[in-house]
């Protein structure tokens, strides 16, 4: 009964064969242009970029994502709504007095780490756009909220630039007023302020840096909403020490606060919403994707700007299904097919279309949960929702391919058991087999070659049982004449 309700789109369950498929796309492969160095900002995508941001802030050496998070904010923290000035268009931190501010020590490692993913993509990408867009990333790669993002950033030569003036960004040693001071500013209210507090659930201070010193929650690397469940339940007191004024927990004495984030805690109009973050991590989730998005594409050009979040409840919900499935879990899909997929109206929302496509990707549900490792989303999405096991994004690329491109073998697995097609093409000709072979991956090799000789297996003796039941005999080998 269940299935028949959620079930919203055509099955592509049984179709099967094998093929290839492309490597990290940092280039809109519809244009053609994979081989090519991209002409311009528009023929890059956001997801191809990010692979390859990827290599560069997560490797053997490092995970450099929260320090990648922090150059983004203060790329664009410097912006004046008023006076029009600043933000992250022009990338004028190469630039004095921008360049040596003290709030900005020890950054430019994350834009050495980045240069990489800048000589490989040429002038197309901007540094202003690559560093917003990795900042963007990073949340998303700890394992936060996808972030709207659009590149158009230009960078800003030595003699055009205009460098803002040093002192923009916030002091940490102050309250809530100076809070409200800098971000309102740069256009923010009090709840983008709480919301925005909340990247500190990543990343440490560092003395050398900032005099401060330590970490905000007990896993630095994961984005979630401890920050707030630590700021709000736990006990802090000043930590005494040869250094400025911060807060400890009383119970461990290894976690910190500065005084800024203490002033969420403590200033009446910021508490409750620090609280809700604190109970509620997709309200988190859902306010911070909304306000990084702004931030980073403050002070930059029209079309880098986020678009109004659509007030239409059925797209709203299929949204909320592709953030669940990309975070795996299967309670809040679970939650939310609760309350949208039993047939009866709740906001005028009777079903969750399981294969609404991501406006500017074409991704489903179906592949976020493959990108990010889910399988038993996927098998969740395939089996009780009957989603589209094959579905295509912008580049022609079905979950497999993400699979097979990575290397996933699991995921391939996963894929393979709901009835994957393993014979489509993206947009650049390849299968996700031709895909696997590309990158080298021999587990996805192996699978996806076993899998094409198991259904040639079973083709052919489908064809000779559909002989037999015709009455017809099989056709035997020819003898070779002699
Ligand atoms: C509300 C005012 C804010 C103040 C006063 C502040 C201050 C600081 C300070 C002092 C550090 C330590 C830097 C170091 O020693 O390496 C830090 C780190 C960090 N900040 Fe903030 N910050 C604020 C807002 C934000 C916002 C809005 C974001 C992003 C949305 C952000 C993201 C980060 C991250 C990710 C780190 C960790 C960096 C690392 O591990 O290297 N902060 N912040």
């Amino acid at each position: 009964m269940r299935r028949a309700i959620l079930r919203t789109s055509k099955l592509a369950l049984g179709a099967t064969g094998c093929a290839a498929a492309a490597g990290v796309l940092s280039i809109n492969s519809s244009k053609g242009l994979a081989a090519a160095e991209p002409a311009s900002a528009k023929d890059l995508d956001v997801d191809g970029v990010g692979g390859r941001v990827y290599s560069a802030l997560i490797n053997r050496k490092v995970n450099a994502c929260p320090m990648a998070i922090r150059v983004a904010w203060h790329a664009s923290g410097t912006y004046d709504a008023a006076a029009e000035t600043g933000g992250s268009d022009g990338a004028t931190m190469r630039f004095e007095p921008e360049r040596s501010d003290g709030a900005n020590a020890g950054l430019f490692i994350i834009h050495d780490l980045l240069l990489q993913v800048k000589s490989a993509l040429g002038s197309a990408l901007s540094l202003a756009d690559l560093w917003t867009l990795a900042g963007c990333k990073a949340v998303e790669f700890l394992g936060g909220p996808r972030v709207p993002f659009a590149f158009g950033r230009t960078d800003a030569s030595p003699e055009s630039a205009r460098v803002p003036p040093n002192g923009l960004l916030p002091d940490a040693s102050q309250g809530a007023e100076h809070l409200r001071d800098v971000f309102h500013r740069m256009g923010f209210d009090d709840r983008d302020i709480v919301a925005l507090s909340g990247a500190h659930t990543v990343g440490r201070c560092h003395k050398v840096r900032s005099g401060f010193d330590g970490p905000w929650t007990t896993n630095p690397l994961k984005f979630d909403n401890e920050y707030f469940r630590n700021l709000m339940n736990l006990e802090w007191v000043p930590r005494k020490w040869d250094g400025p004024l911060q807060y400890t927990d009383a119970k461990t004495e290894t976690l910190i606060m500065l005084p800024t984030d203490m002033a969420l805690k403590t200033d009446p109009i910021f508490a409750p919403i620090a609280r809700e973050y604190a109970n509620d991590q997709s309200a988190f989730f859902r306010d911070f994707s909304s306000a990084f998005a702004r931030l980073v594409a403050k002070g930059a050009p029209a079309a880098c700007q986020p678009k109004p979040l659509s007030k239409c409840p059925k797209a709203a919900a299929a949204a909320e299904l592709r953030d669940w499935a990309m975070h795996g879990s299967l309670e809040h899909i679970n939650r939310l097919l609760a309350k949208h997929g039993n047939g009866t109206p709740v906001d005028g929302l009777a079903y969750v279309d399981v294969d609404a496509k991501e406006a500017d990707t074409g991704r489903t549900a179906m592949h976020k949960a493959a990108f990010w490792g889910h399988a038993h989303v996927i098998a969740f999405l395939a089996n009780t929702c009957l989603a589209n096991v094959s579905p295509e994004d912008f580049a022609g690329d079905t979950p497999l391919h993400d699979a097979a491109r990575f290397g996933h073998a699991r995921i391939v697995r996963a894929l393979l058991d709901v009835g994957a097609n393993c014979s489509s093409k993206n947009r650049a000709g390849e299968t996700p087999l031709a895909l696997a072979v590309k990158h080298d991956k021999a587990d996805v090799i192996a699978l996806l070659t076993e899998h094409s000789q198991a259904e040639l297996t079973n083709a052919a003796k489908a064809r000779r049982e559909s002989f037999l039941l015709a009455g017809a005999s099989v056709p035997l080998k020819k003898e070779k004449k002699k």
